[in-house]
């Protein structure tokens, strides 16, 4: 996709340059005419920003030739133009005047309000303050958030309770590149919990783990129910990203008068008569298909 983006972009810029050439609407840098030129006057070479770098991204000239490109996002900006000094541009993103959140991210929305972006509005991050220059960058030749940078040098600098997750023990491979941030979340927004691409949390988890999905001829209730019974998302002191750790995991729900929930100790131990299931320690040593059993006789998840 990205490649196709590239020569995309390569195709658009070699037909803007012939169009330049017989039209004569593109100037010298490759700019649009009239408005365009007007920002450019001051802005060419004072600003630290590179603002030049924009002319090599898609948001290239976006109206195709006409008097668009700085003014799109930046709005007209009549005032900003009589007294640059002293008057904020229609929609700035900051570091002088910055528009509200909801103000930027709605000149961007007139274009990108639908596929990923169309649950923008009512989002976490929307309630938060956010908009939608706190992850892109469009003035940088190349965004880092659609390089596929996001999870290390975006996400992880608010959320640093995930960040420090991602060191645990047990973990989904995010620090090591193998699955990203994006792969489970659409920042954007969601239609269900945590922002996830899908509804539940379970589909979610089905969406790489097929083979937990079922149908199973002996189901444990809590799998399908909801993986974040016995799982944590991110990282776990205990291995497999579990909650809890060998008996007191099942425990938590298996305490009926039965072998299960006879209390772990050291009686009884050699010499004595100890309880078997307690001995084999882990239930799962005998119980080990926790997520179900399509074994005829695996009623009790044992085979
Ligand atoms: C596609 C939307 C878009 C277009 C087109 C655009 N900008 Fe921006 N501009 C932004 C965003 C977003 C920021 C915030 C910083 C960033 O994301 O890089 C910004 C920041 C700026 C800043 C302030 C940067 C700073 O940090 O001090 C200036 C000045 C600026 N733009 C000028 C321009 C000029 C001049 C043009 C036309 C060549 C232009 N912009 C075209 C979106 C745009
Ligand atoms: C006559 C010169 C001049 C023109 C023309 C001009 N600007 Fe500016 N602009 C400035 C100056 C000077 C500043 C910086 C103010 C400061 O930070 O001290 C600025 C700042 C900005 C900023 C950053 C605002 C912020 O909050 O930091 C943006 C965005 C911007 N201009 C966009 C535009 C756009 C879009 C146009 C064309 C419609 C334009 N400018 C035309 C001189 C100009
Ligand atoms: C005038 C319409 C328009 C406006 C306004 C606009 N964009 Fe875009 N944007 C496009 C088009 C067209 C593309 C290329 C096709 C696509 O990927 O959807 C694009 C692509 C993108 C991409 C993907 C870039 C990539 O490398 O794949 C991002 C991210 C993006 N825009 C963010 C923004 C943000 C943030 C703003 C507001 C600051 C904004 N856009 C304003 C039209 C616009
Ligand atoms: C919390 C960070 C964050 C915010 C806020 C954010 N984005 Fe994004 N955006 C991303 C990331 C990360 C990607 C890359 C997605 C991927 O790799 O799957 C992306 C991708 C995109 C794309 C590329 C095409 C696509 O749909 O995947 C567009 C367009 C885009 N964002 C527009 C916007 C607009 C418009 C806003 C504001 C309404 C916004 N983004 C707010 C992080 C953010
Ligand atoms: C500028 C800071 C900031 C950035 C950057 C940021 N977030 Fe957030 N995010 C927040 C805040 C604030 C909240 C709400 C409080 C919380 O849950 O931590 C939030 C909430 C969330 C939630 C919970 C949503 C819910 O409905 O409960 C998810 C998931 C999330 N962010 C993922 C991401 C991902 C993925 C990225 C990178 C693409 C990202 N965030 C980048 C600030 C940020
Ligand atoms: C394998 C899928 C997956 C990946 C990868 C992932 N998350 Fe999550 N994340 C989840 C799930 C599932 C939840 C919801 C947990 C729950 O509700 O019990 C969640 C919850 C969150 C929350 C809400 C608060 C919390 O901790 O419960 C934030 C914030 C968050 N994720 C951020 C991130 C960030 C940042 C990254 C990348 C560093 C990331 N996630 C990577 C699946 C994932
Ligand atoms: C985007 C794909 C993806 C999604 C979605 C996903 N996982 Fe994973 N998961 C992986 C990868 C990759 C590994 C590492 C596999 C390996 O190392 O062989 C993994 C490993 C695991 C492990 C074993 C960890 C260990 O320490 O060995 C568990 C448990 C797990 N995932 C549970 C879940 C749960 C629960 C969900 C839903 C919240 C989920 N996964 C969603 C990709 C995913
Ligand atoms: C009742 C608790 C429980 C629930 C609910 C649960 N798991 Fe597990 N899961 C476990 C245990 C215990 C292990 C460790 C098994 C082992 O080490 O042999 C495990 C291991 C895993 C592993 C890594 C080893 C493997 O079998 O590939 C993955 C992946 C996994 N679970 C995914 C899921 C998914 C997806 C869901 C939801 C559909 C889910 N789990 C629900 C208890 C549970
Ligand atoms: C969140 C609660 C929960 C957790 C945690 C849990 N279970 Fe269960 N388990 C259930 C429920 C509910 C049933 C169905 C009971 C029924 O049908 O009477 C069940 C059924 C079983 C059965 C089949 C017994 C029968 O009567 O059919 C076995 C064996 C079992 N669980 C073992 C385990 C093991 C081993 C663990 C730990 C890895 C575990 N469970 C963790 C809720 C849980
Ligand atoms: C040494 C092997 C072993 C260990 C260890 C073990 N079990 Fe069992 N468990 C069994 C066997 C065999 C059965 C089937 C008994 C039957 O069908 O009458 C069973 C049955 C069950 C049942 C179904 C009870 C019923 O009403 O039929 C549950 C629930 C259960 N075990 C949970 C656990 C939990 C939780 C642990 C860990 C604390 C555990 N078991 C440890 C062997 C074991």
């Amino acid at each position: 996709m990205a490649g196709f983006r590239l020569i995309f972009s390569a195709l658009l810029l070699g037909t803007l340059c012939v169009a330049g050439v017989v039209g004569g609407a593109v100037a010298e840098n490759g700019l649009t005419e009239t408005r365009q030129a007007q920002c450019m006057d001051c802005h060419a070479a004072s600003s630290n920003v590179a603002v030049h770098a924009i002319n090599n991204t898609v948001h290239r000239d976006l109206a195709g030739g006409g008097n668009a490109s700085c003014t799109t996002c930046h709005g007209t900006s009549e005032e900003h133009l009589r007294a640059p000094t002293n008057t904020a541009p229609d929609v700035s993103f900051g570091p002088r005047w910055p528009s509200g959140a909801d103000a930027r991210s709605a000149s961007c929305q007139s274009c990108h309000e639908k596929s990923d972006q169309i649950l923008w509005t009512g989002s976490e991050h929307q309630q938060e303050n956010l908009s939608c220059d706190s992850c892109h960058d469009l003035h940088r030749q190349q965004d880092l958030a659609t390089a596929g940078k996001a999870s290390e040098q975006i996400c992880l600098n608010c959320h640093q309770q995930v960040r420090a997750e991602l060191r645990l023990p047990s973990r989904h491979p995010i620090a090591e590149g193998k699955t990203a941030c994006t792969d489970c979340h659409n920042p954007h927004g969601g239609l269900g919990d945590a922002d996830l691409h899908q509804v539940s949390l379970n589909d979610n988890c089905f969406s790489c783990h097929q083979e937990k999905r079922g149908p199973f001829l002996w189901e444990h209730p809590p799998v399908a129910e909801d993986c974040s019974l016995c799982h944590r998302p991110h990282g776990s002191v205990n291995d497999r990203l579990l909650t809890a750790r060998g008996p007191a995991l099942c425990q938590q729900c298996h305490a009926a008068a039965f072998h299960p929930s006879v209390p772990y100790g050291s009686e009884g131990l050699p010499g004595g008569t100890s309880n078997q299931n307690l001995l084999g320690k882990n239930c799962l040593n005998c119980h080990s298909q926790t997520h179900g059993s399509n074994h005829p006789s695996g009623a009790r998840l044992t085979r």
